[in-house]
C-alpha cells in the first residue's frame, strides 16, 4: 500500500484507544507483536509475545501470523524476515539500530576474518545481516556459552562483535577467543563508582548483571545472564532487592513477576537516573497502530544476503534446541 506522504506526522485522534485499536488490527490482519524486553512498558502490555533474543528468534521461527510486528530494533526484525522470507515484516521505526551492530562494518569485518583464515567465526545475534552472512553459527547472550563449549577445545574461534561478551565467554569457557572490538551503547556505560555507591546504600540487595556489561563492572555482580536468564533469577531468587544492570525496559517484567521485591536500576555514568537504549526507546504505541494501519514501514531484504544470513541462524537454533534452551 502507497502511504500517503508525511504520514507519520499525521496527528492521531487523542480519542483513540491505543490500546483496543491496535488489538483490532492484529486480529483482523493475522498480525503478531513480538516484543523485546527492552521496550517501553505498554508497548510490552500490548506485544503477544515479550522476549530476549533468543526467545524472541525462536518464537519467530514458529509463528503462523501473516504479519510479524517486531517491537525491538533493525537487526532483530531482520532475523524475523531471514527466517520468515514470505511473510510481511514491519518494524514501528527504521531508525531503531544499534550501536553494537553498527560497530561492526561488514568491509572491516571481511578483512579481520581474512587475517584469520582458520578460525570458526561465531557471532552475536546484534549484528547485520551482512555480518551474519560472514559468520558460521550466530549465538546470544542466551546460548553464547553453549555453543563455544560444543566446539572442539583447540577449535580457533573469532567472536564478533561484542568484547565484553566474549571476554566473559573466554573466562567462563578458559577459550582464547579473537574478539572483534565492538561494544553496546547501553552496557558500556555503567558507573563503577556508583554502583560501588549504590551497593554500600543497599547492602541487601544482590547485583544482577547483562554479559554485555564491562568485566569490572561483570566482577562485582551476583548473578550474570541474559535479559531472561536475569528475569529468571529475580523470580526464584530469595532476595527482596535486586540492582539491574542492564536496560531498564526489563524492570517491568520483574516488578510485574515478583511485585514484593525491589529493583533498583543501576546508574549510568552520565545524569540519567537510568539507562535506556535510545534505539530501542524509538518505538511507540502510536508507531505501531500506523505500522499495523498502513503495513508500514516494511523490512525488505536481498534474497541473496537473506539466504546466506540464515544458515548461520538456523545452525544457532538447532543447537539452542539440542541445548534445550
Ligand atoms: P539479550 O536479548 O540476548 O538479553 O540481549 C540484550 C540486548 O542487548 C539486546 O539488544
Ligand atoms: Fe544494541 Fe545495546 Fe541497544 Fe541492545 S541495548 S539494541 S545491544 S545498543
Amino acid at each position: 500500500m502507497e502511504l500517503e506522504k508525511g504520514f507519520l506526522q499525521k496527528k492521531i485522534d487523542p480519542a483513540l484507544d491505543l490500546f483496543e485499536e491496535i488489538n483490532y488490527l492484529k486480529k483482523k490482519k493475522n498480525a503478531v507483536i513480538l516484543a523485546h524486553y527492552y521496550q517501553d512498558a505498554d508497548i510490552q502490555d500490548i506485544a503477544d509475545y515479550i522476549g530476549d533474543s533468543l526467545g524472541l528468534a525462536q518464537e519467530a521461527q514458529k509463528t503462523s501470523s501473516e504479519i510479524i510486528l517486531f517491537a525491538g530494533v533493525h537487526f532483530m526484525a531482520e532475523t524475523a524476515k531471514i527466517l520468515n522470507p514470505n511473510k510481511k515484516v514491519l518494524i514501528p521505526d527504521l531508525k531503531a539500530g544499534c550501536s553494537l551492530a553498527d560497530s561492526c562494518p561488514p568491509d572491516r569485518f571481511a578483512a579481520f576474518k581474512k587475517d584469520h583464515p582458520d578460525h570458526i567465526v561465531i557471532t552475536y545475534i546484534n549484528c547485520t545481516a551482512e555480518i551474519k552472512a560472514l559468520s558460521d553459527i550466530i549465538c546470544t547472550s542466551s546460548n553464547a556459552v553453549h555453543i563455544v563449549e560444543s566446539l572442539a577445545k583447540d577449535q580457533k574461534i573469532i567472536f564478533a562483535p561484542d568484547k565484553n561478551l566474549g571476554a566473559y565467554i573466554n573466562k567462563k569457557t578458559g577459550r582464547n577467543m579473537v574478539l572483534w572490538d565492538g561494544s553496546c551503547m547501553v552496557h558500556e556505560i555503567f558507573s563503577l563508582e556508583k554502583l560501588t555507591k549504590l551497593k554500600i546504600q543497599n547492602p541487601n540487595a544482590e547485583i544482577i548483571a547483562h554479559p554485555e556489561c564491562e568485566s569490572n563492572i561483570l566482577e562485582l555482580a551476583d548473578f550474570i545472564g541474559s535479559t531472561t536468564a536475569l528475569l529468571n533469577y529475580t523470580k526464584r531468587s530469595t532476595s527482596k532487592e535486586f540492582i539491574v544492570l542492564t536496560e531498564t525496559g526489563i524492570l517491568h517484567q520483574m516488578q510485574k513477576s515478583c511485585p514484593d521485591k525491589t529493583f533498583i536500576p543501576a546508574p549510568p555514568n552520565n545524569n540519567c537516573a537510568c539507562n535506556d537504549c535510545p534505539h530501542m526507546k524509538l518505538n511507540t504505541l502510536e508507531k505501531i497502530y500506523i505500522a499495523l494501519k498502513y503495513e508500514q514501514p516494511e523490512l525488505i531484504m536481498d534474497e541473496k544476503l537473506l539466504n546466506e544470513a540464515k544458515k548461520p541462524i538456523l545452525k544457532m537454533l538447532e543447537l539452542s534446541a539440542k541445548f534445550g534452551l
